[in-house]
């Protein structure tokens, strides 16, 4: 499923219309939702607004907008188990997140690095990543995000190219629903909007790229990623983060 772009601001027409096929999505133009019965209610819409851009779902009341909010993740200043995983490296070491969805995680790891490249391939995701970054204004926040480098592309041709040029590589690939449970509304978004991906030659390529670790984070009750044993793991409430120390032999 895709979402369909809707706008709100008072851009023509025909730069909405290209903005739409450069994301690859349908365009619904204001007013005209009546028209359009088929856009049911679990129909998600990438708002392009005035000043923010969000995702929804369903056109239908009030409801909390989905999108890269860095601001407010940057208040938590809980120490996490992804942190944990970068324990021992220099703050000055540089990483790749070369599954970067919302950003989220790009985020917490800007505050123990020196550098993130974040990789998406999904032109819309990408879209709001740039949007977050776009919107972020306070000291802090400019701080963190000052160190990303936003790529659009597909992490494969990414390693293809590139050599060794980062300390960290972070892979979170798409794990599926777990039980009865719905996940984070941003999430749950990414599950339902994006492909899975079995990612057994992304970890290759990642070990084959790091200069020092390979994180993985996985569902807890998931197999290693290609059956490979981490160095070591770091285990959660629901996730479970594989922490490959890889030798500095490259
Ligand atoms: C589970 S989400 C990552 C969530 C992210 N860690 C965060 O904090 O928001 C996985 C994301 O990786 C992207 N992705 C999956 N495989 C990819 C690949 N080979 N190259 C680039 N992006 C990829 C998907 O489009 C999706 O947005």
């Amino acid at each position: 499923m895709l979402p369909v772009l809707i706008s709100e601001t008072n851009e023509s027409e025909l730069i909405i219309q290209d903005l739409a096929s450069r994301l690859g999505l349908d365009l619904l133009i204001r007013g005209e939702e009546e028209k359009e019965p088929q856009l049911a209610n679990d129909q998600y819409y990438l708002v392009r607004g005035k000043k923010k851009s969000h995702l929804q779902i369903g056109l239908k009341g009030k409801q909390k907008p989905i999108l890269c909010n860095f601001t407010e993740w940057s208040n938590n200043k809980k120490k996490s188990n992804l942190l944990r995983c970068m324990k021992g490296l220099p703050s000055d070491c540089s990483v790749v997140d070369a599954t970067a969805g919302f950003g989220r995680d790009a985020l917490e790891l800007a505050t123990v690095s020196n550098s993130v490249v974040l990789i998406e391939r999904v032109p819309w995701l990408h879209y709001l990543l740039q949007d977050g970054i776009k919107n972020s204004t306070e000291e802090y926040v400019l701080s963190l995000v000052s160190k990303f480098e936003l790529i659009q592309s597909d992490a494969r041709d990414f390693f293809a190219i590139k050599k060794n040029e980062a300390d960290v590589v972070y892979l979170d690939p798409m794990f599926p629903n777990t039980g009865s449970a719905r996940a984070k509304k941003n999430i749950q978004a990414l599950r339902d909007l994006s492909e899975e991906d079995l990612s057994e030659d992304l970890l290759i390529q990642a070990l084959n790229f790091a200069k020092k670790r390979v994180i993985v984070k996985r569902h807890k009750n998931s197999s290693y990623l290609n059956n490979q044993k981490p160095s070591f793991s770091i285990q959660g409430r629901v996730v479970r983060f594989d922490v490959y120390v890889v030798s500095s032999s490259h």
